[in-house]
């Protein structure tokens, strides 16, 4: 038995979901001038005051300064999260029961909700929901190990730049063969001379590159040789620093037309950028962007403490093909006996 019936009579209460889920006002991005601020320019609809009495009352026993690690919650997302767990009747979205359609048209509505926040077209772009921005990445990795399993070479070639955080430097430890398939670049002069060379189809592979991979680095130019990720932040935790946006375009002009880079893809780790920047310069042209970002939403709100992968749909089948299989991502398994 995979379904679960509602064992309650229960009415489906009226809901518009994107009215509901809109409350309270957002006041990221938001430019007013004038209000009740008295200086000319102010980002917020309110004085920074007010707002602080009222939605983080919370922050007054002491002063928070690990906003990088995370903002904090906000009171009215907290009151307004209860008063719709209290009000509604959510099951589990995998089951056919009122409460389950209930908690599955939220969740689509909200994912469709934060792809616009983080301006992201869903018609170029899917969000999965994961744990935490590390869950993203490891989703990621996982399908990159599984699908190079499925090569001649059987690994996958990694690299990743030197300011990355540990969820990304981790991803090393899935590839095969050790040093001689990851590859971490020094700086950014160093990415950008490995894209120069990759899209200039004159020069000859060097097979290696240096960086903290070790001499031999991992397959230089990259190569058209194999499945590879280039993987890097879009915000350093070390140095504050935005990273370059135009990489992932230049990757895949470098793999155009059967380039060297035609099995190389793109995954950028915004769980930093997207709590300080507007995401929209990341996914204006889906041909330049990034195939794969992951974000913490817990980082940009404060709450609930979930992430997510914003998946580039041309480049979906990647995870597709990902051997682990279960809860909400198979809708039935029937075990039948195996010859080997
Ligand atoms: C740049 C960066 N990437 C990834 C992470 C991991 O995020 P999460 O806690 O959502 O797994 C962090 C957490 O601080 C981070 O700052």
């Amino acid at each position: 038995m995979w379904r679960h019936t509602a064992s309650v009579a229960y009415t489906r209460c009226p809901f518009d979901v994107d009215a509901e889920l809109s409350a309270p006002p957002d006041y990221r991005w938001q430019v007013v001038v004038s209000g009740n601020d008295t200086s000319s320019q102010s980002p917020y609809s309110k004085p920074v005051e007010l707002i602080r009495e009222e939605e983080y009352p919370h922050m007054n026993q002491g002063t928070y300064l690990d906003h990088s690690g995370t903002t904090i919650y906000a009171r009215s997302t907290i009151q307004r999260t209860t008063h719709l767990l209290l009000t509604n009747l959510y099951g589990n979205p995998h089951s056919a029961n009122r409460p389950a359609e209930l908690s599955g048209d939220v969740v689509d509505a909200v994912r469709l909700k934060a792809l616009r926040f983080l301006g992201a077209d869903p018609a170029h772009y899917d969000l999965v929901f994961t744990a935490n921005a590390t869950a993203a990445i490891k989703l990621v990795a996982d399908a990159f190990r599984d699908l190079a399993e499925l090569t001649r070479a059987g690994t996958f070639w990694y690299g990743y730049h030197r300011e990355a955080h540990t969820s990304l430097v981790g991803v090393r430890e899935l590839v095969k063969g050790g040093a001689l398939h990851h590859r971490c670049f020094e700086g950014d002069a160093e990415v950008e001379a490995w894209l120069s060379a990759a899209g200039d189809s004159s020069t000859a592979d060097d097979g290696g590159g240096g960086g903290c991979g070790g001499p031999q680095g991992g397959l230089g130019t990259g190569t058209g040789l194999g499945l590879g990720l280039f993987a890097y932040p879009g915000q350093s935790n070390l140095t504050g620093r935005r990273l370059p946006l135009e990489w992932a375009g230049r990757l895949r002009a470098a793999g155009k037309g059967g380039g060297r880079l035609r099995d190389t893809y793109c995954l950028m780790d915004a769980a930093a950028l997207a709590m300080t920047s507007p995401m929209g310069g990341v996914f204006a042209d889906p041909e330049a962007a990034p195939d794969f970002v992951c974000v913490s939403f817990y980082k940009v709100f404060g709450f609930p403490d979930l992430g997510g992968l914003v998946v580039r749909k041309e480049s979906g089948h990647i995870l597709a093909l990902r051997k682990y299989f279960g809860g909400g991502t198979v809708s039935m398994h029937h075990c039948a006996r195996r010859s080997n």
